[in-house]
């Protein structure tokens, strides 16, 4: 059998798994017995369902190790009634893990919401980005307020937040939940890029009834950002 030659693009990756035995090493040194344990069984309080971009890795964001945060990612974290990728997390995570709460986390100058508000054809991703089309279409005498794209960009990123929670909270997964009492609370953040922080845009819930009043103030609130 011919002797498997690493080419270019081989090599380029292997200082990851180089970095790979280095953290595992530092984490068991600081930690003896932390892979074991968590091989035996995860138990997070956490969903994140947020965006693809590789400046929003969920767990450094919120400063949470292995083992404490389920993770749920797409282009412009869109929850859509019809993906059993990410209704099938939502289960999981609900159902089986029994997590307390599932945070929407978008944020600021995420560029599938602008390729949303642009004219502008990317290919097969603009049938995704339909659905952030949906809200911007909802929500335009808000987006028109101003010209500013930055401004309108913000706004959207925030918008979809709110929007993607209202999604989460009629999906079957979590109206089953609150019908038979299971504790469960929903909340919508926004990440800021430029300075690390995360923001709650008030959308937060453990009822219908609470998403419901929560819903029009965390609306006007977006409205006055920026
Ligand atoms: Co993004």
């Amino acid at each position: 059998m011919a002797r498997f030659v690493p080419s270019r693009p081989m090599s380029s990756i292997r200082h990851l798994l180089d970095r790979n035995r280095a953290w595992a090493s530092r984490i068991t040194a600081e930690h003896p017995g932390f892979f074991q344990g968590l091989a035996a069984q995860q138990a997070p309080r956490y969903l994140w369902i947020g965006c693809a971009d590789s400046r929003v890795p969920a767990n450094e964001i919120v400063d949470l190790a292995p083992g404490e945060l389920f993770v749920h990612r797409n282009v412009a974290n869109v929850v859509v009634h019809t993906d059993f990728n990410c209704l099938s997390v939502l289960q999981f995570a609900v159902d089986v893990l029994r997590v307390e709460h599932v945070m929407v986390v978008g944020h600021y100058r995420c560029g599938g919401i602008r390729a949303a508000l642009e004219e502008t054809s990317h290919g097969l991703i603009d049938n995704w980005l339909r659905h952030v089309q949906d809200v911007a279409l909802r929500h335009k005498p808000l987006l028109d307020r101003r010209d500013d794209p930055d401004w309108r960009v913000d706004r959207l990123c925030e918008l979809n937040v709110v929007e993607q929670v209202v999604h989460v909270a009629r999906t079957t997964i979590v109206e089953e939940a609150w019908r038979r009492g299971q504790p469960l609370a929903l909340h919508g953040f926004v990440y800021g890029l430029a300075d690390g922080i995360l923001r709650d845009l008030g959308i937060e819930a453990a009822s219908t009834a609470e998403l419901r009043s929560h819903y029009a103030p965390a609306i006007a609130r977006c409205a006055g950002n920026g």
